[in-house]
């Protein structure tokens, strides 16, 4: 078939249809369009590079603060942070691990200075007045919003025992804000900062069975763009950092694969992709960096209903919690047996 031939099918079909298929083909094809642009734009977005850490003062004397430094996602943030040159203030709760991440931090890059501030963000009297003495006196260029607290296994809410939960808002939620407060001035009169906050896919879809867990994360979720917001024009960037599974201790996943990275493979695309929104197409202040997590909330954002994603969270949640609950007994009855 010629080019001249389809093009006159195409006409003669236009001519042909009546106004309310070609209305509803026009919308359809509209639809589609604006989903393949957006497709398209976190494509694009994620092959940009990010913002330079020169920017927040890399190998300039400036500091990184990472709260939850000793293990996980933070440990990472520490190692990368002191690679890239900044010195790397470590804040967690257990000395000892303190001591050693700040050791192979001073082997493996002699230039950078540390300082160790062991501290328990769940106890509610934590010395914040403690924490604030020793970062005033710092040039702080970065904050690394990372500890965080789930929960054992996915639990209805009745079941939860009363300290997970405020553990977990302590940690997740006042922690944030109250280590953030801390730094935020000093920023704004440096007119140069860089606060990411270590966000969760279970704000972007709540996830019942980890009810607390997941409103916290809505928490930040919502408070990162808002500060965002206000620090606008100061040089102070806020983002919360949109993250699906990664390897870790509180994920309980210790295979990585293309959606489930390691820490390190997770932090070195968060801080090589600084201002990039990736799967948070169009939204300011928020990220999603890595490229194994981006399109998921592409999908989670533009196909299904929202009650379908919830659905599935629930099932996913209860399925996860049967399995927890059957491996459970399955090593009771090993103990009783002496195996
Ligand atoms: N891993 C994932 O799949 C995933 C997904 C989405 C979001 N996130 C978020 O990523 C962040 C880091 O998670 P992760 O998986 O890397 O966790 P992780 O491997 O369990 O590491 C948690 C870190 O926080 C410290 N910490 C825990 N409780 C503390 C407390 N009360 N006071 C001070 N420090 C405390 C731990 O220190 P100790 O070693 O002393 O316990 C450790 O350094 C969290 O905010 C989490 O919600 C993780």
């Amino acid at each position: 078939m010629s080019l001249a031939s389809i093009q006159k099918h195409a006409t003669d079909w236009v001519a042909d249809c009546p106004l309310s298929t070609l209305a509803l083909a026009l919308i359809g094809a509209g639809w589609l369009g604006s989903y393949a642009l957006s497709f398209a734009r976190m494509l694009v977005d994620l092959a940009r590079p990010g913002i330079p850490l020169s920017r927040f003062g890399a190998k300039k004397g400036a500091w990184a603060v990472v709260t939850g430094a000793t293990a996980g996602i933070g440990r990472d943030f520490a190692l990368q942070l002191a690679a890239a040159g900044f010195n790397v203030f470590l804040a967690s709760r257990t000395t000892s691990k303190l001591e050693e991440i700040a050791q192979e931090i001073a082997a493996q890059y002699p230039s950078v200075q540390t300082k160790i501030h062991a501290i328990d963000f769940s106890s509610a009297n934590a010395d914040y007045a403690g924490l604030k003495q020793v970062l005033d006196s710092l040039d702080v260029g970065v904050l690394i919003n990372n500890v965080g607290k789930s929960y054992d296994e996915p639990t209805f809410f009745q079941d939860l025992p009363e300290q997970d939960m405020t553990d977990i808002v302590e940690i997740n939620v006042n922690a944030t804000l109250k280590v953030t407060k801390i730094v935020v001035p000093g920023m704004i009169s440096r007119k140069r900062g860089l606060i990411l906050t270590v966000g969760s896919f279970a704000s972007l879809i709540p996830s019942p069975l980890l009810a607390v867990y997941s409103g916290s994360k809505a928490f930040v979720s919502t408070w990162s763009q808002a500060l965002g917001s206000e620090l606008q024009g100061t040089g102070v960037e806020v983002e919360l950092l949109n993250t699906y599974f990664v390897v870790s201790k509180l994920s309980k996943i210790r295979k990585s694969s293309w959606m489930i990275p390691t820490p390190k493979t997770y932090v070195r695309s968060v801080l090589s992709h600084i201002g990039v929104r990736g799967g948070a197409v169009g939204q300011p202040h928020i990220s999603t960096p890595y490229h194994g997590h981006a399109p998921v909330q592409w999908v989670v954002d533009h196909l299904f209903s929202h009650r379908f994603w919830l659905n599935y969270n629930r099932k996913l949640h209860l399925d996860i919690r049967r399995r927890a609950i059957r491996k459970r007994e399955r090593e009771a009855a090993k103990a009783i047996k002496g195996e």
